[in-house]
């Protein structure tokens, strides 16, 4: 069995409430940051784990910490990403849903490291049930002294808000996230500057996932050391994958970074294999916004090696042969998965998403929609594989913030791999795997 550090106390009866959730060693975290360490100490701490931030792109949790603007005057502000609208991925959910305490004390203690006095909890609009979850955990915190004036008799104060967004993925990107935190339109901000010089109302700012704050109390409670001591390489501690699609056991994992694909596709602890006795045919690692790898090289690297769920082994190669870890929204899929199809799918969503700041995406997914359509269709030319690339292309790295590149990678990767299958869509004139 893996070691379990966010999803330990999952089944203990009870664990979404103050008590319960105390009883299992629960707020253990703050006591020990608040009336053991500095601020600083905390930062060190997670800096030295080896923390990488959840929510997509990886980039070391204290490494953003210490970039918030220390001399400023200003008031800082510690934001929880919870928007999770990212196709595949429900993680967040599932720790909100079942241990709502743990994102509390994440925040707290985090928040106390950034010498945060206000904090909010922006979450996607579909999740109402949690906000309502997390409120409740809140009231218990605060009637039990974790938050409000002078947390557990220190000088250290903290008000913590819970603001639900409208339902628009584009607000999971963290500087429209902060536009819709303020009230305007979810738009993303040109950076620089970057939230921690200028973020929430123009104050030093620290965006973070809901999974990234979870994790910061186990760091705390155990130091950063023994967190590091998990993983591989820079992969360290735990992350949760959010497993869906064509496999005998969809759901939440928690996984020690380094766990091989093989294994968590297969293994009964995980997945449990390809559903009805079906072959794999091929794997979205991260969440929809990442490269698409057949089953060959999500098994196995190009260099032959075992590919690993860790942020380097999964993108060992580049694209042309690696993807991405992601969010961590591991979407499987057999062999009577039309990639075409799939693909068309993930397209739709992508333009109905963006906001239409910049042209390339706001053009660029509507046209890549509307080619995908019509290969679906049967009504398509070879011309539109080489011209969906190409569009693709344009689009990459052409706009303010990457949901211009999560809508393009889907498509250049699919037909870097599964060409065949665009080919034989337009050659037959129809979905060769529809049902
Ligand atoms: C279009 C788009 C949507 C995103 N959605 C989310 C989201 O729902 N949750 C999240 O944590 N990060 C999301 N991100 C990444 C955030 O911009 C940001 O990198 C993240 O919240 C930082 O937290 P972390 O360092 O703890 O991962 C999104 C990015 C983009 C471009």
């Amino acid at each position: 069995m893996g070691k379990k550090l966010l999803l330990q106390h999952i089944n203990e009866p009870g664990i979404q409430t103050f008590e319960v959730y105390r009883k299992m060693g629960g707020y253990a975290s703050v006591e020990k940051a608040l009336k053991t360490m500095k601020p600083d100490d905390v930062t060190e701490e997670v800096k030295k784990s080896g923390l990488r931030g959840r929510g997509g792109a990886g980039f070391p949790a204290g490494m953003k910490w210490s970039f918030i603007d220390k001399k400023s005057e200003k008031p800082r502000y510690l934001v929880c990403n919870a928007d999770e609208s990212e196709p595949g991925t429900f993680k967040d959910r599932y720790l909100m849903e079942k241990i709502p305490h743990a994102l509390i004390e994440g925040m707290i203690t985090s928040s106390y490291a950034l010498g945060a006095k206000t904090s909010y909890i922006y979450i996607r609009g579909e999740y109402m049930y949690i906000v309502r979850i997390l409120e409740k955990a809140i009231e218990e915190a605060y009637a039990n002294g974790f938050l409000g004036k002078n947390i557990l008799g220190t000088d250290y104060s903290l008000e913590l808000y819970v603001h639900p967004g409208a339902g628009a993925y584009i607000c999971g990107e963290e500087t429209a996230l902060l536009e819709s935190l303020e009230g305007k339109r979810g738009n993303p901000r040109l950076k620089p500057p970057f939230p921690a010089i200028a973020g929430l109302y123009a104050c030093p700012t620290v965006v973070n996932n809901v999974e990234t704050i979870a994790a910061v109390v186990p760091i705390i409670n155990n130091g950063g050391d023994e967190y590091a001591k998990i993983g591989i390489g820079k992969s360290t501690g735990t992350k949760l994958i959010s497993a869906s699609g064509h496999i005998n056991k969809p759901g939440v994992y928690e996984i020690e970074l380094g766990l091989p694909v093989e294994e968590f596709i297969y293994s009964e602890e995980y997945c449990g294999g390809i559903w009805k006795g079906r072959k794999l045919k091929a794997v979205v690692a991260g969440g929809s916004s990442v490269p698409i790898l057949p089953t060959n090289l999500i098994l196995t690297t190009a260099k032959g090696e075992p590919r690993l769920m860790t942020y380097e082994s999964l993108s060992d190669g580049g694209f042309a042969t690696g993807t991405m870890l992601g969010s961590g929204g591991f979407i499987v899929m057999d062999e009577t998965a039309s990639i075409v199809e799939n693909l068309y799918t993930f397209a739709r969503f992508y333009h109905h998403e963006s906001c239409g700041q910049c042209s390339p995406c706001r053009e660029g997914t509507g046209w890549m929609e509307k080619i995908l359509h019509r290969i679906e269709e049967g009504r398509g030319s070879m011309k539109d594989i080489d011209l969906l690339a190409d569009i693709a292309k344009h689009i990459e790295g052409n706009t303010i913030c990457p949901l211009g590149d999560a809508a393009a990678w889907p498509v250049s990767s699919a037909i870097r791999h599964f060409r065949q299958e665009f080919e034989d869509h337009i050659k037959l004139q129809r979905c060769p795997l529809s049902r």
